[in-house]
């Protein structure tokens, strides 16, 4: 299934120019759910190195792939068991070394994840320390501890698991008695380094060179606000425990040791040509902490979190744009916007629903009235400045699958019953590539989690070429922010005088004409003088000689040029 990428018709490969990142449009491909090039169901990196052709003609900068490393897949595979080895289930890593290297020749960079927070129970450490049992030093490279209670039987701590339940979980001795406790912030075969050890440094910033060797453009760190814990790791209390976003700090997340990490890092990826770079999965309580991770001699990107949570309201999404750039502009790092990715429900159906129900949502809401949303958000994201990333399947309009059967589910919180990030199988659902076969062409197999038969006419194949699909909305869009470098790179943004639940803005683009984006939240069709020559609209606009009528819930991008 994988093809030579033909040279006759590819670009030039990325120059390693100044600050490419800053504008940069990054798709990110979940690995199990992009392409299966075996027919085992899983998706796999000869599969996606088989469709990168889509990816350069759909006109993104970068890929970012989810972890494909050797993994017992406790957690999608952010379990890592061994940091250098492609899993099986993936391929090998020659797979890794000829899909980055294809990447490359096909103009697109390649940011692979790093899972630094914490790492399988099969890693060969954490199964050394257990064996060896109490006071083996491999114990100190993780957070074991005798727990509270005459027979120690309480945890060590009120710490509460992001999947639910205790963050903590006690072993055996080699006798069989009860034994210490150690942490894990996620599932109990997940447990958290402690990076006070210097072996646990070392280790990573040899993690780092693997890949940067390997020609890797950057990584993703993982819980990238996790891995410094306050020091004696100290009772939550009352503090809200799972939820950070909008909470105060806990001593369990945020703290401001993790920085230096990040400066140690940047001289790593410094020692690289061209421009390496680091994105932060920072779920920080406020913009102005999230900016703290992306100072200048820190990491390149951080995710904007805040804006994926905000719901589809005008003055909320007008806030949280201003408070971004204002947040950004100090540290002079560019916003990083995002809508969806494998943690959360889709935007199309988080659109389709009420406001205020959160990340996670269950149901499927107003699927048409998701849809007309997303696409709408869609183009509000990608008209500001900054770097914007699109999680796979976004371009095709996809919802989430929200009637998944218990049995198909992995999601390792869903069976940790926490309620709050339970549900991520739904935006996990393989691809669908063509209108027929055994799983809409992701494979010449079934497919890991069912498909919707719904999904044949939102495949690639169904939407490829048609005038107003979502897919060609998106390949449109990037078509003008390429044309356009200034829309992305340019710290520009001025708001216009607007009606209520409208939002304006004006961009001055390269050479002088002027980018106009109106955005329709009022609910209802609404009548405008043009600003300028459409560009492009998330719905069918009715264009009189000296007006136009923009539908509710849609983009319209003009420019006088
Ligand atoms: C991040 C990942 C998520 C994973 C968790 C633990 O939030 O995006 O998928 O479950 O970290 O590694």
């Amino acid at each position: 299934m994988t093809e030579s990428p033909d040279t006759a018709e590819v670009p030039a490969p990325p120059a390693r120019t100044a600050d490419w990142w800053r504008e940069a449009v990054i798709y990110q491909v979940y690995p199990r759910s992009f392409a299966d090039a075996n027919g085992d169901g899983m998706g796999d990196l000869p599969g996606i190195r088989s469709r990168l052709p889509y990816l350069r003609d759909l006109g993104v900068d970068a890929v970012w792939l989810s972890p494909f490393y050797s993994s017992p897949q406790a957690d999608a595979g952010y379990d890592v068991a061994d940091y250098r080895v492609v899993d099986p289930m993936f391929g090998t890593l020659d797979d890794a070394v000829g899909l980055i290297a294809d990447a490359h020749h096909y103009g697109l960079r390649i940011i692979v994840d790093l899972v630094p927070n914490h790492c399988s129970d099969q890693h060969e450490w954490f199964q050394r320390a257990l064996s060896e049992g109490p006071g083996s030093r491999l114990r100190e490279r993780f957070h074991f501890r005798d727990g509270k209670g005459e027979h120690g039987e309480v945890p060590p701590n009120d710490w509460e698991s992001i999947f639910g339940g205790p963050a903590w979980t006690r072993t055996k001795n080699s006798d069989g008695t009860p034994g210490q406790w150690y942490l894990h912030l996620f599932a109990p075969e997940q447990p958290d380094f402690n990076w006070d050890h210097a072996a646990v440094r070392d280790e990573f910033a040899t993690i780092l060179r693997f890949w940067l060797d390997l020609d890797v453009d950057g990584f993703r760190i993982d819980v990238a606000h996790g891995m410094v814990k306050a020091a004696g790791l100290p009772d939550l209390g009352s503090l809200e425990q799972t939820k950070l976003l909008g909470n105060n700090a806990t001593p369990s997340f945020d703290q401001d040791g993790v920085h230096e990490i990040y400066r140690s890092w940047h001289t790593i990826l410094e020692e690289y040509d061209g421009q390496r770079i680091g994105v932060a999965e920072a779920w920080a309580p406020t913009l102005a902490r999230t900016a703290n991770y992306v100072r200048a001699d820190e990491l390149h990107q951080a995710f904007n979190f805040a804006y994926l949570a905000t719901s589809w309201q005008a003055n909320d999404l007008l806030s949280v744009i201003d408070d971004t750039l204002d947040a950004m502009r100090p540290v002079g790092a560019p916003a990083t916007w995002v809508l969806s990715n494998h943690d959360v429900t889709r935007h199309t159906t988080r659109f389709a629903n009420p406001p205020g129900l959160g990340t996670q949502i269950r149901t499927p809401g107003d699927p048409e009235l998701g849809l007309q949303r997303a696409r709408a958000a869609s183009l509000l994201m990608l008209a500001l400045p900054g770097s914007a990333y699109v999680y796979q399947g976004e371009e095709l309009g996809l919802p989430d699958v929200t009637d998944l059967p218990d049995e198909v589910r992995q999601d390792p919180a869903y069976f940790r019953a926490a309620g709050q990030d339970g549900y991520r199988d739904g935006c996990r659902v393989p691809i669908p590539w063509t209108t027929t076969g055994p799983s809409y062409g992701f494979g010449t197999g079934g497919s890991w989690l069912p498909q919707p038969e719904a999904w044949a006419s939102l495949s690639v194949e169904a939407q490829t070429g048609q005038a107003g699909s979502t897919l060609e909305m998106y390949r449109s869009a990037l078509a003008v922010r390429s044309a356009h470098p200034a829309l992305g790179a340019a710290d520009n943004l001025r708001w216009c005088d607007s009606a209520q639940d409208v939002l304006v803005f004006e961009r001055a683009l390269d050479g002088g004409p002027v980018f106009t984006c109106t955005v329709n939240l009022t609910g209802a069709p609404i009548t405008l003088t043009p600003p300028g020559r459409l560009l492009l609209a998330s719905a069918s606009v009715s264009l009189g000689p000296d007006h136009v009528v923009l539908p509710s819930d849609a983009t319209a991008w003009w420019t006088t040029g």
